[in-house]
């Protein structure tokens, strides 16, 4: 059997003619870049998640690059962040010429430890210069929002919810009230990159404000800065959203629930075949949920108990299992950002992480009897390899 670590054909299958249907309705209408289809789009997803405005950019990373842009970001300013995120959170604080400034995650949910985070801006020498703070809601669940939305009233901080992997994710308040991630912060940025829980056809974005003044320099930014064509305010980017695109993820959108569903369904079987399998006990940890939070499993990764995780991506790949490691160096060790000073040790629980982490196959149309495969793969493997012979590693 092959279970691949993500299958976007199936979902095409299903929504194909759909799908022809819209793209031919764009082609024809010859409005091909922000227009109608993207204006459709933003009001749907500002519904969706209960934020003010959505503004459609190109891609993620745009997103938190004209997010930063928009809280006045500058050379020199701090912005609080997690070296265990993908590139683009950390790249849009340097090209902003800012300094991000790391601290380590929490070694169960692997989102940013808020402890850490009150300790650095209580004790940081150079403390009046951290200006922001970017939480990233990794792997489909949120950070403690209430603990988020204190830190950012106790501090004046700017937030910016980094939720490329996590829309849908929420958290009860403690008024009782659900609430989702990416509307907590000033601001909030999405990526719909193909593989997303919601995945464009290509590359796309967005921005999330309630502040109507933030939300209206995003969509001046995101058009080289003017509100009225050829008058420019700002030297902004061209980081338009295309139509064809935002038609596209409207159909998606509407499976979004559906879809989240079966992801947390999936996470589920695999939760239940693991602990049903004394093999597997104590060999690895797996995501852990709450009863006051979503996840919504856009990964599902394990973290090994010992370093054997090259040894068990091997052996599940000859078995037609596909894995992903996200991520296997943290950026404070990354080379493009050898300038600020990071050293193996700094946050050990980012580099732990990064060596014994493994994503398993997750998207909504996994069958039970993959998710059964893959287990059973498991397994065998960890029958084959007793705890603490780490051999089959130094070979
Ligand atoms: C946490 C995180 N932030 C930002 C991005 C950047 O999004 P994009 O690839 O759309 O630029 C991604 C996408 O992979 C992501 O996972």
């Amino acid at each position: 059997m092959r279970v691949p670590l993500f299958d976007l054909t199936r979902q095409y299958e299903a929504l194909r003619t759909e799908i022809m249907s819209a793209v031919d309705r764009v082609f024809s209408s010859g409005q091909l870049i922000l227009s109608e289809e993207v204006a459709a789009f933003e009001t749907e997803i500002a519904a969706r998640l209960g934020a003010g405005e959505a503004i459609g950019v190109a891609n993620g990373s745009d997103a938190l690059y004209i997010a930063l842009k928009a809280i006045h970001i500058r050379e020199g300013d701090y912005v609080i962040t997690t070296p265990y995120t993908f590139f683009a959170t950390v790249s849009a604080i340097v090209r902003n010429r800012a300094i991000p400034l790391f601290t380590d995650i929490d070694p169960i949910t692997m989102n940013i430890d808020l402890d850490q985070v009150e300790h650095l801006l209580q004790t940081h020498p150079q403390r009046h210069r951290i200006k922001a703070f970017i939480p990233v809601h990794l792997f489909g669940q949120t950070c403690d929002l209430d603990r988020l939305a204190s830190i950012r009233s106790v501090y004046g901080l700017r937030v910016i919810e980094d939720i490329a992997q996590s829309i849908g994710s929420t958290w009860i308040d403690k008024a009782g009230r659900v609430r989702h991630s990416g509307t907590v912060g000033d601001l909030g940025t999405l990526s719909f990159f193909p593989t997303k829980n919601l995945g464009a056809f290509g590359d796309a974005g967005m921005i999330l404000s309630s502040d109507p003044e933030l939300a209206t320099f995003c969509r001046s930014f995101r058009v080289h800065g003017s509100k009225e064509r050829y008058f420019h305010d700002e030297i902004g980017v061209n980081s338009r959203l295309d139509e064809v695109q935002a038609a596209i993820l409207r159909i998606k959108n509407r499976r979004l629930d559906e879809w989240t569903e079966k992801r947390i369904t999936n996470a589920g079987i695999y939760h239940r075949l693991f602990s049903d399998q004394k093999e597997l006990s104590g060999r690895f940890a797996y995501p852990r949920t709450y009863r006051d939070r979503r996840h919504i499993f856009h990964q599902y990764v394990i973290v090994l108990q010992e370093d054997r995780r090259e040894a068990l991506k091997t052996f599940l790949n000859q078995n037609g299992i596909g894995t992903s490691i996200y991520y296997p160096l943290p950026l404070h060790l990354q080379k493009c950002f050898a300038f600020l000073g990071g050293r193996p040790g700094d946050f050990p629980v980012s580099e732990l992480a990064a060596k014994r982490s493994l994503a398993l196959p997750m998207f909504p149309e996994l069958t039970e009897e993959e998710i059964g495969y893959v287990a059973d793969r498991m397994n065998t493997f960890f029958r084959q390899h007793p705890a603490n012979d780490t051999s089959d590693e130094k070979e």
